[in-house]
């Protein structure tokens, strides 16, 4: 089975770390988002991907061609006028009424995709959240979709949208898609996808929810930083690192040089990076960044940057009281 992965975005909301690459290959517990996202897709048994891909693509398309045999075809969205228009790209390479999941690029999940995938209904993955105001919410009957509601003011749902999608039968959506391009429907100055399945509902077509038990969201840096520490949760290292302590769960990138360190908790340690007279927990290092003589917490550290501290020296008397900066 095919899925549709849309992945063009700028990542504004990631960036400086977004200016050097695509958000998608951001290392998180050892891997980038996308790598999590792939694993899981290939487990469940889509061996075809239609990846959408717009800034920095040429990186997605060289990642995952590199990481993965299945088959990919990658189509070029060069304006981002939307999800419903980045979806409406792929069309030409949908065949007929065919099934499709459709995931967002920056969703790592946890969810029974088996049983998702032989769903005869259309179905939205959703997660109950305690404040749905920041979210597109589904109303359901308890069984199918009534009606979905765009980040609602009063708590009509708590059953958030969290960007996974399965339609059994393609082609009612790109005739929807098709209609609201014709028609030039957007919201927010963009073709959504949530208006276009909100139609198909309106039209009478049956929509049901699935539960998605992990929802890891990587859009902003504090997101990013929390979804590294879930998923590197279980993660223990065996490997001895000589004048070092390790405070699992940490990810270590084989390569890494680490020297009189402390490391962890929730620590991911890119490839090729050194790690010299440093603390670092809650934080993501990238691949050949050094990190010298500095203690870091709740910190991104992107490829190739460097960050060097300074040991200070200090002569403190008797009952001093002093704060470092
Ligand atoms: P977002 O709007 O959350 O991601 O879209 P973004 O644009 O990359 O990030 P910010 O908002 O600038 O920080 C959700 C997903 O849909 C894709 C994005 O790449 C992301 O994976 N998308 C969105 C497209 O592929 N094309 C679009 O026109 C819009």
């Amino acid at each position: 089975m095919k899925a549709i992965i849309p992945v063009a975005g700028v990542g504004t909301r990631l960036r400086p770390h977004t200016f050097s690459q695509p958000k998608v290959l951001l290392n998180v517990a050892g891997k980038p988002i996308i790598g999590h996202i792939m694993d899981k897709l290939i487990a469940a048994g889509i061996d075809e991907a239609i990846v959408i891909v717009g800034y920095l693509g040429n990186m997605v398309e060289e990642w995952l061609l590199t990481h993965y045999t299945i088959k990919f075809t990658f189509v070029y969205q060069s304006d981002l006028l939307g999800l419903a228009h980045a979806i409406w790209m792929c069309k030409p390479n949908i065949i007929d009424n065919e099934p499709l999941f459709i995931i967002l690029g920056d969703t790592i999940f946890d969810a029974d995709l088996d049983s998702v995938l032989k769903s005869p209904f259309s179905t939205l993955g959703v997660k109950k959240v305690d404040d749905p105001r920041r979210f597109g919410v589904a109303i359901t009957d308890g069984n199918k979709i009534l009606k979905l509601v765009e980040k609602p003011d009063t708590p009509v749902s708590n059953l958030a949208i969290v960007g996974l999608y399965f339609l059994p039968q393609s082609k009612s959506l790109f005739a929807t898609i098709d209609h609201l391009i014709d028609n030039k429907i957007k919201t927010k100055g963009e073709y959504q996808l949530t208006d276009a399945l909100q139609l198909m509902i309106e039209g009478g077509e049956k929509f049901t929810t699935f539960p998605v038990s992990g929802w890891y969201d990587c859009g902003k840096p504090d997101t990013l930083l929390s979804t590294n520490k879930i998923l590197l949760q279980n993660n223990t290292t065996t490997k001895d690192y000589p004048s070092c302590i390790i405070v699992d769960p940490v990810f270590i990138a084989d390569n890494a040089i680490i020297k009189n360190a402390i490391i962890g908790p929730n620590a991911t340690i890119g490839e090729d990076s050194v790690i010299t007279d440093a603390i670092i927990r809650d934080s993501i290092i990238g691949s050949e960044a050094k990190v010298i003589h500095i203690m870091l917490s709740h910190s991104i550290v992107g490829s190739n940057a460097s960050i060097t501290g300074n040991p200070h020296e200090i002569s403190v008397g008797d009952y001093s009281e002093i704060q470092m900066g």
